[in-house]
């Protein structure tokens, strides 16, 4: 636990999580993650969010250390990593108001049972005057959740923005020197949480191109000292550029859907195309999620369990559907034993995606020459679609 300094009178007070493996039981944390809180020191202080409800001593502990006096809690978000520790503050610091928009209000007062007559409600645009220091309030909804907004230090021209350029990352280092830190991270955050929301993150990245802002301090990872690091991995995240990519995620019981596989990772790779395949009973899903940044393909591979898709089969086009990567094409492949309707039901899941669907290949018990031949059409017709969008 350390309180590290930003500036002159910013202060990182959050929690470095060194072993968190899971968020929201689902999304893996290969590299742990923080929950960053700042306090901003002037006449009145004000702390930019607070931390995860596991990591309330940890804060509270920070804030006897630095001798403040909380005179504002500002509450970018509403999701309880951020906020969970409020009512905490709000029992140490009974005088402190939470500033917030009106729907994070409502959401903190939902969710955390917080009284309305501790909040002050701000809107896009308002500012908070802390003695010598403004902070400004800039709405950023759909970062993921409707209710998100930044804070922008106008004195030191630091933004905090929350979820929003974050990285699940636990690391000592208060600033981003090199990209090569954290580029996985931070990339497998967006995949995870932001890209469903892709045009409203493109919004708000052209908000900030108006912006003077020299260090971007953000919910989540380290800091940076040189926002375009970041800015400028987003933008491409967030362009309509896609890669000479398939994603292939696959699963299979009896070796028919796993022969399929092989001889289609084969075929793809013949034609120069890159492959990755994520076997779905070991895969990490934030890894899969991040190949569908990019990816101009996705195509499920499953073999037929009772009469439709194997369930993590089924888990991966729930995923695909929900992430609405920005793919142009899509297919299925597998095999069944006496019948089913596996393809309608995967199709199904997949509706929220914007693509061409080419031909599924569905086969009976082990793929035979002929079966081989329609996977090698379908890597032709990959092919084809990649070459129309120049890939
Ligand atoms: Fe880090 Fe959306 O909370």
């Amino acid at each position: 636990m350390s309180i590290r300094q930003v500036t002159s009178d910013v202060y990182q007070v959050g929690s470095i999580d060194w072993d968190r493996t899971l968020f929201d039981e689902l999304i893996p944390l290969p590299d742990g993650t923080s929950y960053n809180a700042y306090v901003v020191k002037d006449e009145k202080t004000a702390l930019i969010d607070t931390v995860d409800p596991t990591k309330t001593h940890e804060l509270m502990t920070h804030l006897t250390e630095l001798d403040v006096t909380i005179d504002f809690i500002i509450s970018n978000h509403a999701e309880q990593d951020h906020s969970g520790s409020i009512p905490a503050v709000l029992e140490a610091f009974p005088d402190a108001q939470v500033v917030t928009n009106p729907k994070c209000k409502t959401l903190l007062m939902e969710m955390l049972s917080i009284p309305e007559e501790k909040f002050m409600t701000v809107q896009d645009g308002d500012i908070l005057g802390l003695g010598g220091k403004t902070l400004e309030f800039i709405m950023a909804p759909w970062v993921h959740w409707p209710e998100t907004m930044f804070t922008y230090l106008r004195e030191g021209k630091l933004l905090f923005s929350c979820d929003f350029l974050g990285a699940h990352l636990a690391t000592s280092d208060l600033f981003v020197e090199s990209m090569d830190m954290v580029y996985n991270p931070a990339k497998r955050y967006y995949a995870e949480i932001m890209m469903p929301f892709r045009t409203s993150i493109r919004k708000h990245l052209q908000k900030l191109d108006s912006m003077d802002i020299k260090i971007v301090a953000p919910s989540h990872g380290p800091l940076y000292r040189t926002p375009s690091l970041i800015t400028n991995a987003y933008e491409e995240w967030v362009s309509d550029t896609v890669k000479n990519e398939v994603v292939l995620p696959f699963v299979s019981m009896h070796g028919s859907t796993r022969q399929m596989v092989d001889y289609f990772i084969e075929a793809l790779m013949d034609r120069g195309i890159t492959v990755k395949p994520f076997n779905l009973t070991t895969a990490d899903v934030g890894e899969l999620a991040m190949s569908l940044v990019d990816a101009a393909t996705v195509v499920i591979a499953s073999p037929t369990v009772l009469i439709g898709p194997h369930p993590r089969a089924v888990y991966a086009a729930y995923l695909v559907n929900a992430l609405r990567p920005k793919c142009r094409v899509a297919s299925i492949i597998g095999s069944y034993g006496w019948g089913g309707k596996m393809i309608e039901m995967l199709k199904q899941g997949m509706q929220n995606l914007n693509v061409e669907l080419l031909e599924p290949v569905l086969i009976k018990g082990h793929p035979t020459k002929e079966d081989y031949t329609l996977l090698d059409k379908l890597a032709d017709e990959i092919y084809k679609k990649h070459k129309e969008l120049n890939l």
